[in-house]
């Protein structure tokens, strides 16, 4: 959006908690509002290609593989006219599929694979990889992307009613690109909503078989409960948090000498409102339902949080 470059800000902020960083890979992917793709290696900025596309979009994540980076056009994106008026809100365009740039790591524009699917809007992905004349893009399907409401003073201009997890509808998606046919083939992997998945980060843009994801609490952008996801058993077990307690989006730290995907931790900022206090809650990657390990206590109650990652002290 030129000058008002919101998620453009936002993005170049967010993305190393968007699965940017990961210590498979030693570079670090940005989606820009703009459509663009960077790679860093060693702190240096070692490609940029800009991914032609009519009018600004509103991408929110991205992905890699370990030979292409991924990005969407989402079918929800600016308004331009309320934008003139001086307003920020989205429309959906129902009819518009969803769009998926592939991108040679290091390519060019003109190396770009367009995929299509349908129309949604993604706010995370949760990891990419490649499987024969596949690339397989895990991430989340919002079946309810126009969440119309409140939000803005202007009611020709509706905002967001809720960021809500609920609210948008958002359940575990998988997408198939086949880089022979050129055809997406998709299909939801869980009927229960979920969000701000995580994996061990030692599988990011490979293969994995296990998702983290926040459990929202209706009507609110808040995380009550964490859903271990065995994407190959298709089973998943839950963490409920009490009522008023809310947990963080939760990195995975894998156990040293670990010798399975989930052969490790998670850590959660837990904000307890009706105790005023918070804690880290240090929880088993094999069977988080248990509950945690150890809680340790925090100085202060802290904000419930969304974005997180764990990057290991060596
Ligand atoms: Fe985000």
């Amino acid at each position: 959006m030129g000058e008002h470059g919101h998620n453009h800000d936002v993005l170049k902020a967010l993305s190393p908690q968007h699965r940017a960083l990961r210590q498979a890979i030693p570079d670090v992917y940005k989606a820009f509002n703009e459509m663009s793709a960077a790679a860093l290696a060693d702190g240096e900025l070692s490609t940029y290609v800009e991914v032609p596309f009519p009018g600004p979009r509103q991408p929110h994540d991205m992905a890699f593989t370990e030979n292409w980076t991924i990005l969407n056009a989402p079918s929800l994106y600016w308004n331009v006219e309320a934008r003139a008026a001086g307003y920020f809100v989205n429309t959906f365009h129902e009819d518009e599929p969803l769009r998926f740039a592939l991108i040679p790591r290091h390519g060019s524009a003109a190396e770009v694979r367009w995929f299509e699917a349908d129309p949604t809007f993604i706010l995370h992905l949760t990891n990419a990889y490649e499987d024969g004349d596949e690339v397989v893009l895990d991430g989340f399907f919002e079946h309810n992307p126009g969440v119309w409401g409140g939000g803005s003073s202007n009611p020709k201009y509706p905002g967001f009613d809720a960021l809500a997890i609920e609210a948008m509808d958002a359940r575990a998606h998988r997408w198939r690109f086949n880089l022979r046919t050129g055809q997406t083939t998709e299909a939801p992997t869980s009927e229960r909503c979920s969000e701000f998945s995580m994996i061990n980060g030692q599988h990011a843009g490979r293969r994995h078989r296990y998702s983290y994801n926040a459990l929202g609490v209706p009507g609110m952008f808040a995380f009550n409960g964490l859903l271990k996801h065995d994407l190959d058993a298709g089973t998943e077990e839950v963490l409920e948090a009490p009522p008023g307690v809310f947990l963080s989006e939760a990195p995975m730290a894998p156990r040293d000498n670990s010798t399975a995907e989930d052969d490790g931790y998670l850590l959660t900022f837990v904000s307890d409102v009706p105790n005023d206090r918070s804690e880290c809650w240090v929880l088993d990657a094999s069977c988080p339902s248990d509950g945690p390990l150890a809680r340790i206590s925090l100085p202060e109650r802290i904000s419930s949080g969304t974005h997180s990652t764990w990057a290991p002290a060596t």
